[in-house]
């Protein structure tokens, strides 16, 4: 569910504003393929820059459109899943003017609201007369600041989205375009580790049941390691992706950071699970932060289950002729909400 959409075109830009870089991925729908036409990405100093970022990330990359799929996220964004008496949409859609406040934490005149019924999502604890409920709640501010961006940037928006939704839509194509299915009923949590906050979605058979941010992330691993290895923050950030000699000295600084973030999943999970009687089964880490050394092996000893980084790319075609194809592997997990966005050209 985007919480806007426009018109539809053969390629779509997904456009990932982070707090630290602009990443940009082009999907081209030729039919029974989808191929990845254009991608490029650029540091974001600040966010005053981030309009002339933007435009420069788009012209240097060679994309083919102007129209993009985006996402908001952070602070001004939440998401919930809830259970109401079962309803129309467009009875819904009216009930959650009067109820929102109930769930979310904002003015309600300060939002964006949407809502989707969520018929097929069961939770042991509800009666026969109630449904599972997605709300989304934007701040009017958030979107605004965005869109602005974006017109700055000579772009047409065409989907506005969160992040939560480009993340499980990028695991369902991966899921659906991947060498195997998805065993079914299987739940995987996934973890999106940023500069600034961390999404974890829980989702099931593909779909999303869960979503919450957190603000442990890339940045305060790096401070844990200028803090433990006496360095300024630049040089903590060049040790921290490249520890090259100096691996055990980084895995000591971030240890106690890895536990209290550990703590974080575990409080997600443990809701889910207990709201649903039921396990999540895998844990697959996206966003830059992911490749913190140590963390996948780390989560696994501590959760005692399967953690892996993914490529929201396995099963696209690339256009080798525009596409940096070195850059795109490397930097394949950091890129997978940007792909999740760009994935809309299929709808959904
Ligand atoms: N090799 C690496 N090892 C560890 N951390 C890394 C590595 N490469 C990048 N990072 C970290 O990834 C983070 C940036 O990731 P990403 O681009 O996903 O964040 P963002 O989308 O800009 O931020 P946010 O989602 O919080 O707004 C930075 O904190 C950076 O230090
Ligand atoms: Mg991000």
């Amino acid at each position: 569910m985007g919480l806007f959409r426009f018109k539809k075109g053969r390629c779509l830009i997904g456009l990932d504003i982070g707090s630290s870089a602009v990443k940009a991925v082009e999907f081209t729908d030729h039919g029974d393929r989808l191929a990845v036409t254009a991608y490029n990405q650029k540091p974001l100093e600040s966010k005053e820059a981030a309009a002339d970022i933007v435009r420069e990330c788009i012209i240097d990359g060679n994309f083919h459109t102007r129209d993009v799929a985006t996402s908001v996220s952070g602070r001004g964004v939440v998401v919930r899943f809830v259970n109401m008496m079962k309803m129309s949409q467009e009875e819904l859609e009216k009930a959650v003017q009067f109820e929102a406040d109930k769930y979310i934490p904002f003015e309600l005149s300060d939002v964006v609201l949407a809502s989707q019924k969520l018929e097929e999502i069961k939770d042991p604890t509800m009666s026969e007369r109630e449904m599972k409920v997605l709300l989304v709640a934007v701040k009017k501010e958030t979107i605004e600041e965005h869109i602005d961006i974006l017109r700055k940037a000579g772009l047409n928006p065409q989907i506005i989205d969160v992040d939560a939704f480009a993340l499980s839509n990028a695991f369902e194509m991966k899921e659906l375009l991947g060498p195997k299915m998805a065993a079914s009923d299987k739940v995987d949590a996934l973890v999106d580790i940023g500069s600034n906050k961390t999404n974890i979605s829980i989702v099931k058979n593909m779909a999303l049941r869960f979503s919450r941010e957190f603000y442990i992330a890339g940045n305060d691993f790096t401070d844990a390691v200028a803090k433990r290895l006496q360095m300024d923050l630049q040089e903590a950030e060049a040790v921290k992706a490249n520890p090259a000699g100096r691996e055990q000295e980084v895995e000591e600084a971030v240890r106690q950071l890895i536990e209290d973030f550990a703590n974080e999943i575990h409080l997600s999970s443990d809701y889910y699970e207990s709201k649903y009687e039921e396990e999540v089964d895998e844990i697959y880490l996206s966003g830059g932060g992911a490749k913190l050394y140590g963390l996948a092996q780390s989560l696994e000893q501590i959760f005692g289950k399967r953690v892996s980084l993914w490529d929201p790319f396995e099963g696209y075609d690339v256009d080798t002729s525009n596409v940096n194809t070195d850059a795109l592997a490397r930097n394949a997990p950091r890129l997978v909400i940007a792909a999740g966005l760009a994935a809309r050209i299929r709808g959904g």
